[in-house]
Order: C-alpha cells, then sequence, then structure tokens
C-alpha cells in the first residue's frame, strides 16, 4: 500500500524508488537493472553529446521496456576565467599531474559547446523519454512536457520548489544537504541551502501542492519509511547505487565508500566550481587550504579532467573526487535489481515494525 501514490502513479513504477541520475555513473545497464525491478533507473546524461546520449537511450530500451529517466544539467551561459587564475589554478595542481605522470595541460580549460543543452532537451523530447529530471536551475520545458515527459526538478529550499511547481514540473525532488553529488542549488546562498532532509522535505510537502520526492543520505528501509512518514511520495538515491557492480564507479571509488563513516564528506567548490558533497581527500585538503578561488563551474571540473581520469586509472582514491553522501558508510555492494528488492523488503519490515 506505501507503494501506490502518486509518486508512483505518474511515474508509472511498481515502488516509487528512483536511482538517482548520477552523471558519470549511470550506465544503461544500471538504469534498465532498476527499472526491471520495478524502481525507476535514470541516466545522468549532463555530459553526453547528442550522438551518444541517443544511442545510452536505444541501449536502456534494449534492456527495458519499463519507464526511466534521464536527466541534465542547467549549464551556465558562458563562463569565463582570467588567465590569471587558470595559471593560479594550473600552478597548485602541476605537482599532482607530475605524480600521475601528466605533461603540462595543452589546452585551456573549456565549458560545454553552447548549444549542447538545447540539443540534448530536443533529443530527450524526440525520443519521447518517459521522465525527465533536471537540476542547477529550470530549463525550458514546454517541448518535454509536449511530448509527454514526466518532469521533475530539483529544490534544495522551499522557495526553489515554488519555483519549479510555478514552472510546470510535475514532482520536485527534495534534495537534502546529506546528498552525495552537486548541490542543486539555484536560488539562495550554499551556507543557507543546505538544508538536510529531516527539516527540508516536511516543509516542502506543507508549501506545494506537488508530490515530492526525498533525496540525501537514504541507503535502507529505514531511511525510505523515514522519508514516507515525512510526507515524501517517493525517495531518490544516488550513494546506495554506486556500489552496484552496473554502476561506472571506478575500483578506488567503490572502496572508498566501504572505508568511510558518518564524518568522511565534505562539501566544496574545488572539485567544479560547484559546490559538491564528496569524500574528503588529500587533493581536496590541498585545493581548499591554498586559498585559491576554483574557476568557476564547469570550468574547474575541465581543469581537473585529466587528473580524476589518471588518478582513478592508476588506483590513486587521494587524487580522486569520490562524490558520496554522508551515509555512504551504509552501502551494499547488491545487483541493482537485487538492492531494489532488498529495500522494497526493508521498507515493509519497518512500517510493519512501527504500526
Ligand atoms: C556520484 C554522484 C553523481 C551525481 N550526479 C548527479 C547528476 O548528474 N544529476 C543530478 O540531478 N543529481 C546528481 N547527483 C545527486 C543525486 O541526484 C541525489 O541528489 C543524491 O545522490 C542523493 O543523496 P545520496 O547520494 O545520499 O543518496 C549525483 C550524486 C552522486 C553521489
Amino acid at each position: 500500500v506505501w507503494a501506490a501514490n502518486r509518486v508512483s502513479d505518474l511515474l508509472g513504477v511498481r515502488y516509487p524508488i528512483v536511482q538517482a541520475p548520477m552523471s558519470g555513473f549511470t550506465t544503461p545497464e544500471l538504469v534498465a537493472a532498476v527499472s526491471n525491478a520495478g524502481g525507476l533507473g535514470s541516466l545522468g546524461a549532463a555530459l553526453l553529446a547528442p550522438d551518444a546520449l541517443r544511442a545510452a537511450i536505444d541501449d536502456v530500451r534494449r534492456l527495458t521496456d519499463r519507464p526511466f529517466g534521464v536527466n541534465l544539467f542547467v549549464w551556465p551561459e558562458a563562463p569565463q576565467a582570467s588567465a590569471e587564475a587558470i595559471a593560479a589554478m594550473s600552478e597548485a595542481l602541476a605537482p599532482y599531474r607530475a605524480e600521475l605522470g601528466l605533461p603540462e595541460p595543452q589546452q585551456k580549460p573549456s565549458a560545454p559547446p553552447p548549444g549542447l543543452a538545447d540539443a540534448q532537451l530536443a533529443l530527450v523530447a524526440e525520443a519521447r523519454v518517459p521522465v525527465f529530471s533536471f537540476t542547477f536551475g529550470i530549463p525550458p520545458l514546454a517541448a518535454v512536457k509536449d511530448a509527454g515527459c514526466v518532469v521533475l526538478g530539483t529544490a534544495t529550499t522551499v522557495a526553489e520548489a515554488v519555483e519549479l511547481e510555478r514552472a510546470g514540473v510535475d514532482v520536485v525532488v527534495a534534495q537534502g544537504a546529506e546528498a552525495g553529488g552537486h548541490r542543486g542549488t539555484f536560488l539562495g546562498r550554499l551556507e543557507r541551502s543546505l538544508v538536510g532532509g529531516l527539516a527540508l522535505v516536511p516543509q516542502m510537502v506543507d508549501r506545494i501542492r506537488l508530490p515530492v520526492i526525498a533525496a540525501g543520505g537514504i541507503m535502507d528501509g529505514r531511511g525510505i519509511a523515514a522519508a514516507l512518514a515525512l510526507g515524501a511520495e517517493g525517495v531518490q538515491l544516488g550513494t546506495a547505487f554506486l556500489s552496484c557492480p552496473e554502476s561506472g564507479t571506478p575500483t578506488p571509488h567503490m572502496d572508498a565508500l566501504v572505508d568511510a563513516s558518518d564524518e568522511s564528506t565534505v562539501v566544496t567548490h574545488v572539485y567544479s566550481g560547484r559546490p559538491a558533497r564528496t569524500i574528503e581527500t588529500a587533493l581536496i585538503d590541498t585545493l581548499e587550504r591554498s586559498g585559491l578561488e576554483p574557476l568557476p563551474f564547469p570550468l574547474q571540473a575541465a581543469l581537473l579532467a585529466e587528473i580524476r581520469t589518471a588518478a582513478a586509472e592508476q588506483s590513486r582514491p587521494d587524487l580522486m573526487f569520490l562524490l558520496a553522501g554522508q551515509a555512504a558508510a551504509l552501502s551494499r555492494p547488491l545487483p541493482a535489481g537485487e538492492l531494489v528488492e532488498t529495500l522494497v523488503r526493508e521498507t515493509e519490515d519497518v512500517l510493519r515494525r512501527l504500526s
């Protein structure tokens, strides 16, 4: 009974359990396995060029006939960094590049080509993707709504949820401060927008008419039952799915999740120029202490891209960016379908115990 509500109706799923879109981590295999198990798999597609996005959507459709989601970013317009800022940050990174055997950077860090978001959005509409979700703002929604996509927007505050409702989304994802990955914040200041899920969800539920999906720190049936108790009609789990063998998570990142504790993560700008929650590593600590202002999003991420890739390949977690939520220590390395089944069973156990 707990699973029959507006979110499962709108998404067309058996259980209102969403595998969070995680750009770079959510393979078509992961997405399809979650959807096949009765949840909603979602593809983090923000960085995919249109051809790659089309191929990934086709792959998901080959692996499942159930609903799934595609997620995009609202990119900033033409971010700029001065030559001095790039030089200063590059100098701070030079010892790490040397350690990883990387040559001097050959190009200036660049943002995705202008028009990428428009092309991605047009493709989502054209492919009639069942569920479209987004973060970092509000994109133009007319085309995806005309195409019949169910639309999910990310909010980190009540004010953002109100804006999303006004813009015509169908469901709001309430991203609590516990959440791994980038903060979706697009209105308020970061420090004031780090609202914990226990505080955020009921305030949001009271304020808007749309159904709310809770995200952040949910790893098992206890978290799901708690979110339902707060008035959420669905949950979105990211970190919990990073340990699934179907995910694209590099092995050192998976190992770090197992080794994590409740105190392991920080919210930092140094990964991409936008605040993101990640396990603290030596590289993050050094960059934070350097006092250097990170380049504006996403140029900082572009400047670090080769370091990230090389560190993952060379199994150097100290030089990686290990995006994770505050409850990473509760990770379980289960195949995605089994994880969904386990979450459902645990939720039902908790609800029974409480009633
Ligand atoms: C590795 C990682 C990558 C993420 N990438 C995205 C993304 O591409 N788009 C998005 O909307 N949210 C992204 N998120 C945030 C999730 O949607 C969600 O808010 C978060 O995972 C919930 O917290 P949890 O990780 O504690 O479950 C990402 C989270 C993680 C951990």
